[in-house]
């Protein structure tokens, strides 16, 4: 009989067999099941981390879940799960079984990287509801990016200049996101917080002012980091449906890394009085102009799947999907 095992930590044997069914499971799906973070908890415990493990009747582990995040919030809200199923053990029912159990341990909201029809079928049939998609976009950096887009009239560029904008950026960002759940509620703290990160640049924070009023009232902030993941490997599906994009994908993926980080279009945000002025487009080549100034490759973004106008805009500009995210949250909360 297939069985369910709930523990708090995973000695080194189990944790290998882990990383190998990880591994099988990205070759078939084309996208990883259990993200970084998900993946560097699987071992010895940590606070608000649970693991499930998922038997066959003979013995073999065929299925994997973790909670993150258990405890830590008193409505249970930031508890979160990632699971996968062998891709030579599926339909069998370890996957609901595997939901039912993060469920039970306080999940609230499970991540389906991929959004692949059987996650999207299994969470649903749960009654689990989609709540949030995340899109991850790039496109490659040309000389022609180098140039300066020109603006439209009435309005100048310039860089942040640290500890003289920093409480108009706070202020500008809260207008521009005032709807969206986290980034307009980034304080000046929270700014002083990512200043202090050895990516920031302020010459890749740029300004755009009203020259009437001498105010900011646009920001495209740029990033150049290191340590950012790489871009994923097209999936099957993908090739057949779009191949010039997915030509596009390949050439980013397959780069590995070798000719940098890709830039990223950080945050982009127009003032709500001035949106729908055609600043969108300008501002974001001022930000693909300075990393292509700086002699990097690709460039990359993440844009929710709801923001339907920035998507809109960012395709225009030559962006295509390399990935996308899932969130599905318990119906109701
Ligand atoms: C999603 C996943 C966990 C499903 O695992 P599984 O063991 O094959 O799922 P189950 O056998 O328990 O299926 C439960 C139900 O999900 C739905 N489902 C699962 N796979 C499906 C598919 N390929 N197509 C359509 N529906 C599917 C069905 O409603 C199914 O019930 P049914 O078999 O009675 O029709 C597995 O495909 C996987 O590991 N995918 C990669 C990781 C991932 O996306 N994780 C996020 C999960 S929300």
């Amino acid at each position: 009989m297939a069985r369910t095992a709930r523990v708090l930590d995973v000695d080194l044997a189990t944790a290998a067999l882990l990383h190998d069914l990880f591994a099988r499971a990205e070759e078939a799906d084309g996208v990883e099941a259990i993200s970084e973070a998900f993946r560097l908890a699987v071992g010895p415990a940590r606070e608000g981390v649970v693991h499930i493990l998922r038997y066959a009747g003979d013995g073999t582990v065929v299925g994997y879940g973790q909670v993150a995040g258990a405890g830590t919030s008193a409505a249970g809200t930031a508890a979160v799960a990632e699971l996968v199923v062998d891709p030579s053990h599926r339909r069998q029912g370890h996957g609901r079984a595997l939901l039912e159990a993060v469920l039970a341990d306080g999940a609230h909201s499970v991540w389906a990287h991929g959004l692949l029809p059987a996650a999207d079928a299994l969470a649903r049939s749960a009654g689990l509801v989609m709540t949030r998609s995340l899109y991850r976009m790039a496109r490659p950096l040309t000389a022609d990016d180098a140039a300066d887009p020109v603006m439209p009239a009435g309005f100048s560029v310039r860089a942040f200049e640290p500890g003289t904008d920093d409480e108009t950026w706070v202020g500008l960002n809260a207008a521009a996101f005032a709807s969206h759940p986290e980034q307009g509620r980034l304080t000046l703290e929270d700014l002083h917080e990512r200043m202090a990160q050895p990516w920031f640049d302020p010459e890749g924070l740029l300004l755009v002012e009203d020259d009437e009023t001498g105010r900011a009232v646009a920001f495209h902030w740029t990033k150049v980091d290191p340590a950012h993941p790489a871009t994923p490997r097209p999936r099957l599906s993908d090739r057949r449906r779009n191949a010039a994009a997915a030509a596009l994908r390949r050439d980013l993926a397959d780069d590995g890394g070798r000719t940098g980080p890709p830039g990223e279009v950080y945050v982009v945000g127009v003032h709500p009085a001035y949106q729908g002025r055609g600043l969108g487009t300008p501002l974001t080549r001022l930000g693909l102009a300075h990393l292509a100034r700086r002699g990097l490759a690709a460039v990359e973004l993440y844009v929710d799947g709801d923001n339907a106008a920035a998507r809109r805009t960012y395709e225009r500009l030559g962006f295509v999907d390399v990935a996308v995210d899932g969130q599905y949250t318990r119906a109701g909360t």
